[in-house]
């Protein structure tokens, strides 16, 4: 495999001291598509996530906990593997830095350095923080405490080793402006460089066991222990398969292209680790990528003892593992800080996934099963509107794919919705319920194909995003995922255009929506605010009725003759405007397969913007009276499924206006 087309990338590894939480699980999602997208590209790409181990915070946890350290790390570890499972992270490998070839790495490593004299022993005296697990200079304290984590820090005196980092200081700064992308995004870089022209001083490396003893033994004085960032920086490296004067074989995966990490990592890794690559004489890795942080929806930080942690897991069982993976990555730029609260989840899903990629879906199956037979039917009359569908697919293709190879989620997400939107506007302006109703078969059968070869095409897309999902809607529309990888690939290498990979023929599988959508919020997570639903109970699903004795009658019962006086038809809502004089009206034009569309003043604004209305396809009642409600003429109704707390969605249906609904 060409270098070009291998890669590698790491996440941090976490900290044993605690649960996975929203800012791990976003790490680890991003860095998981990003590589699931190169290896969708052909790639050789290998992923490295893992856990932190060693060091103050993790033994403090385990005398907590009453446990030796080890058994406590082994206890953490199925939680932070158990996220891997949940949020579908396909890592090649998970690290611990207990592991023994992690050890042995990291004991060669140090023994090599001491003997090429860039580790030498001295006596120090430091501000020493336990919570961020460093010294601090008098110089550095903020109101005399920790300026990381504003906490107390004690002044310690004693012998350690030393790592001549300071020695690198100059070397790192010409790297870094030689190579501007190589600290992401640029404001970082620019972080990292003021730190630097500071003055770069050496590094402690070793504490002494009578202080802290949970770590990996100095090979050459075992009284010490390692420095815990020493020690887990390594990883990235022991995985690999580095060990100093061993074969060149841990280059096949090494350098890696990404270092993704958050914000307040960024000195350890930019800093620490590249000094300690110069003095070990192993390439650098191409990028390092700080992303920023989630933060509470008042903009806080997040923190369980705050009480304004979000629990990812129940994102994930009310919304779905797909919806949360898609939500991290397009609510926020790589490199932003985000805020995050349920109803802005809540929005974006029912928003983009919902309605827009949902509807192109269900749109595409629905009506290629209610008037084509349910196969992919042949794209047999292709004209202007699909050379145009073609171009936006192409342009979005390559938006799409640049964003993903640059780790620009968010971008390459909004150039593909552009595509999911064109999608359902050729579908309005294609109008295939009328094409069906004139029963012009041939360009039914090129709207409908167009149609599903979008959502082939968006679906392979997507994969790397959305991996259940995405294969349960390409499985919907008889595609397998090698199947649409492929057709990817070929897209993306000009093979073939955008949108021409299907068969003709193919079974569809219609099934139920893939992204329901929401009207409130979950139960569970109204809960949490301390509001209980107020919706009232699901009406008990209908017991089969019995064949003996009849059915109770209601007392409002009626008649079918009764009934068949209401006359109703389906409608297709082609405009709508809020009504001049009145907060809760709007006006809405309806075609309901009259040679003029009917206007209807409806009283659901409460619920509906107007442009959520317009290409609706609804129910009207064509038959009542006509009246004028405060000033305009309303001639029909439409119906809306409401309950004690008001409308909830209009009734609708997949079928032609003015078709008749009994
Ligand atoms: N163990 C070190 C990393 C060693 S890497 C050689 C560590 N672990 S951590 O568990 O504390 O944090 C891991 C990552 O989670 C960091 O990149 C951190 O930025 C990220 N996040 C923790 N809280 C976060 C948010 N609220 N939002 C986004 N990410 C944040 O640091």
């Amino acid at each position: 495999m060409s270098a070009d087309k291998r890669f590698y990338i790491t996440t941090p590894i976490y900290y044993v001291n605690g649960t996975p939480h929203i800012g791990h699980t976003y790490t680890s999602v991003v860095a998981d598509t990003a590589v699931r997208w190169r290896r969708l590209k052909g790639h050789a790409a290998y992923f490295l996530t893992g856990t932190d181990e060693h060091g103050q915070k993790v033994l403090d946890k385990a005398t907590e906990r009453g446990m030796s350290p080890k058994d406590h790390c082994d206890d953490m570890v199925v939680h932070w593997k158990a996220m891997g499972t949940r949020f579908a992270l396909s890592n090649d490998h998970f690290v611990r830095t207990t592991d023994p070839g992690h050890v042995a790495c990291v004991k060669a490593v140090l023994m090599d350095l001491w003997e090429r004299g860039e580790i030498y022993k001295d006596s120090y005296t430091g501000w020493y923080s336990t919570t961020a697990e460093r010294f601090w200079t008098e110089k550095d304290l903020v109101d005399g405490k920790c300026p990381d984590t504003g906490q107390p820090v004690t002044k310690i005196e004693e012998s350690n080793y030393f790592f001549r980092m300071g020695s690198y200081g100059q070397r790192l700064i010409d790297h870094i402006e030689a190579n501007p992308d190589f600290i992401l995004p640029e404001k970082r870089k620019n972080e990292v460089l003021g730190f630097l022209r500071k003055g770069l001083g050496d590094l402690c490396i070793s504490r002494p066991k009578e202080r802290m003893a949970w770590g990996i033994d100095l090979p050459f004085d075992t009284d010490f222990v390692t420095y815990v960032w020493f020690d887990a920086l390594l990883n990235y490296l022991s995985v690999p398969g580095y060990l100093p004067g061993g074969d060149d074989d841990y280059l096949g995966t090494w350098p890696a292209d990404y270092h993704l990490i958050g914000k307040d990592i960024l000195t350890t890794h930019s800093v620490y680790w590249i000094t300690m690559l110069m003095a070990m004489q192993v390439p650098l890795p191409k990028h390092i990528y700080a992303h920023g942080w989630w933060m509470s929806a008042d903009g806080e930080k997040m923190s369980k003892s705050l009480g304004n942690a979000i629990d990812v897991n129940l994102l994930a069982d009310e919304y779905g593992v797909c919806a949360t993976r898609y939500f991290f990555l397009r609510e926020i730029a790589l490199g932003a800080d985000g805020n995050f609260s349920y109803q802005g989840f809540q929005t974006r899903y029912n928003a983009d996934l919902a309605n827009d990629l949902g509807n192109l879906a269900h749109r595409a199956l629905s009506m290629t099963s209610n008037w084509l037979g349910g196969l992919t039917p042949a794209l047999e009359a292709p004209g202007e509107l699909e050379a145009d569908l073609r171009s936006v697919a192409t342009q979005a293709v390559r938006d799409y794919a640049e964003g993903m190879d640059t780790l620009q989620f968010k971008a390459a997400l909004d150039a593909l919705w552009e595509l999911v939107k064109a999608g359902n506007k050729y579908i309005d302006t294609s109008a295939p319920w009328a094409l069906n109703k004139k029963g012009d078969t041939a360009r039914l059968a090129t709207v409908m194909r167009s149609v599903l070869e979008l959502c082939n095409l968006v679906g392979g897309l997507l994969l790397p995003v959305m991996p259940a999902k995405m294969e349960e809607l390409l499985g919907r529309i008889g595609r397998s995922v090698p199947q649409a990888e492929a057709d990817v690939r070929a897209v993306l290498a000009d093979e073939i255009e955008p949108m021409a990979a299907l068969d003709d023929g193919v079974t569809l599988d219609l099934g139920d929506p893939l992204f329901p959508r929401f009207r409130k919020l979950p139960e569970a997570i109204a809960a949490l605010f301390g509001e209980p639903d107020e919706a009232p109970e699901q009406p008990a699903k209908k017991a089969k009725a019995p064949k003996e004795p009849p059915p109770p009658t209601p007392e409002d019962a009626i008649g079918y003759d009764d009934f068949a006086k209401v006359r109703l038809q389906a409608g297709k809502i082609l405009e709508c405007r809020r009504h001049p004089e009145a907060d809760k009206l709007l006006v809405v034009k309806v075609d309901v397969g009259e040679p003029e569309p009917r206007q209807i003043v409806a009283g659901v604004a409460d619920v509906f913007a107007p442009e959520q209305l317009v290409g609706r396809t609804i129910v009207v009642v064509c038959n009542l009276k006509p009246v004028k409600l405060r000033g305009i003429w309303s001639n029909g109704m439409l119906l809306a499924a409401s309950n004690e707390s008001g409308v909830q969605d209009l009734v609708g249906a997949v079928c032609d206006p003015g078709a008749k609904v009994k």
